[in-house]
């Protein structure tokens, strides 16, 4: 019998080697992280299930470093007293040696009915995802800015969180800036603040935004769209610790981590001279990439499921329970150029439409079903298969640009008035 899903396993022993071979021997997957040599704490936190050998030495250190990160196996010779130790440090079970295929296999047969590392607030079970769950543990174990990329929709802001929400810096401010939302006239007095009497006008002290984070995560949202000055001025602060109030004398030191994130190719970017690379280097110590939903898939369904259970209750008059297996099928046959935020306004859209206590092909937006298009070109006029052609491209448009009609327009490549009667002749909302 296999196991479905890979294991990372970190061995520390001498016969690491006898291990391995069982591993082989009972069909376990080993991923990747389980060839490196090294595990210093930065990468402990990749590994699934730790092996020890307690007949090693220095074991007990080892197995109060490790616990920390994962369950550890304690093995070794069959002595009583050793092996009490090693669960009373807190070892999940202890193996005598030699190594028998059947009790190994009885480990992983335990380990992987259990719930994988979950982060509270992000759903989703594939192995993209675990990955993202790695890189926010990673990033919440240490104080290093962040770089977090991926489309619009993708989940960047509720990764910031996520990273805040583990670190220690948890029970302090998380601040964001919506950076293309501050106009470069405002961008000091916003960032910095000013001192009384700095300006005409200004008979209050101001905080900046970058004080309010003091002691916690300031977190730059959309910093691909910043200007030249803005970067100028945010670089001092990451690199200084330091920022000066306008009309203040004196530089105030503050203590803060910065994520940033964007939907942008930074590095192209950087080549075309758009974006500084000092700044790009400061910010991408720890880069957490996010995938498109379209290329993990399977996180559709759990996703779907928890989109219910969020909107369902704004139906007073039905209970709504879920969505039919075709349904279901029309979603996961969907590319969702709006990544799970679209997912999440077509369920809430659904939940308003329905009649049943279950979400049916129906509730869901006619763009989403494929065959119609075929379908409408076989029974009506081109004129109509063309209009839904266009219908679909104007909405995948306008979700990757969150309803911004003009960047839809740019995306369209037509003028933000034509794109205003399309949506009007088609009766898009936005
Ligand atoms: N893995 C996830 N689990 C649960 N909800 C999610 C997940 N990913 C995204 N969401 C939800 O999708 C919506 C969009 O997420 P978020 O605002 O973090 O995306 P974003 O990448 O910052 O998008 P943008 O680039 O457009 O600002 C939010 O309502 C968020 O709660
Ligand atoms: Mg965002």
């Amino acid at each position: 019998m296999g196991f479905l899903r890979s294991f990372s396993v970190l061995v520390v022993s001498d016969e690491a080697e006898k291990l391995y071979k069982i591993f082989d021997s009972i069909g376990i997957t080993l991923r990747k992280t389980s060839k490196s040599k090294s595990s210093s704490s930065t990468t402990l936190y990749l590994y699934d299930i730790a092996f020890l050998d307690i007949d090693s030495e220095g074991w007990e250190k080892r197995l109060l470093e490790l616990k920390q990160y994962m369950p550890v196996i304690a093995f070794g010779k069959p002595q009583i007293e050793k092996a009490v130790k090693s669960m009373k440090l807190g070892a999940l079970d202890f193996l005598k040696k030699p190594l028998k295929d059947e009790s190994v296999r009885e480990i992983f047969q335990n380990f992987k009915d259990k719930p994988k590392v979950e982060i509270d607030g992000l759903i989703g079970i594939s192995r993209i995802m675990e990955d993202v769950y790695c890189g926010i543990r990673k990033a919440a174990l240490t104080d290093s800015n962040v770089l977090i990329t991926g489309e619009s929709g993708t989940g960047k802001e509720l990764v910031a969180r996520a990273i805040h929400n583990l670190s220690e810096r948890q029970a302090n401010p998380f601040i964001v800036i919506n950076c293309s939302a501050i106009p470069d006239t405002l961008l000091e007095s916003e960032l910095f603040g000013f001192e009384k009497g700095a300006f005409t006008g200004a008979n209050y002290t101001k905080k900046g935004l970058v004080e309010w984070a003091d002691g916690g995560t300031l977190f730059f949202d959309e910093i691909g769209d910043v200007s030249p000055l803005f970067q100028t001025k945010i670089l001092r602060v990451i690199q200084e610790g330091e920022f000066i109030k306008i009309g203040g004398s004196h530089p105030i030191k503050v203590d803060v981590r910065f994520i940033a994130a964007t939907n942008r190719d930074l590095p192209k970017a950087c080549r075309e001279g758009s974006f500084r690379e000092d700044l790009f280097y400061r910010l991408n110590v720890i880069h957490i990439e996010i995938p498109p939903l379209r290329n993990r898939k399977e996180d559709i369904p759990s996703l779907t499921e928890f989109f219910i259970k969020k909107h369902s209750a704004k139906r007073k008059d039905i209970a709504i329970k879920g969505i039919t297996e075709e349904a279901l099928d029309t979603l996961m046959n969907y590319s969702f150029p709006g990544n799970v935020r679209e997912l999440e306004n077509i369920i809430e859209r659904a939940i308003a439409f329905t009649n049943s206590s279950e979400i049916t092909v129906k509730d869901l937006p006619a763009y989403l079903i494929k065959t119609s298009a075929t379908k409408k070109t076989q029974q009506g006029s081109l004129r109509e298969a063309l209009d839904l052609f266009e219908k679909e491209l104007i909405w995948s448009a306008l979700q990757k640009s969150r309803g911004n009609i003009s960047k839809a327009a740019d995306l369209l490549g037509i003028h933000r008035q034509q794109l205003q009667r399309k949506l009007k002749q088609f009766k898009i909302a936005t």
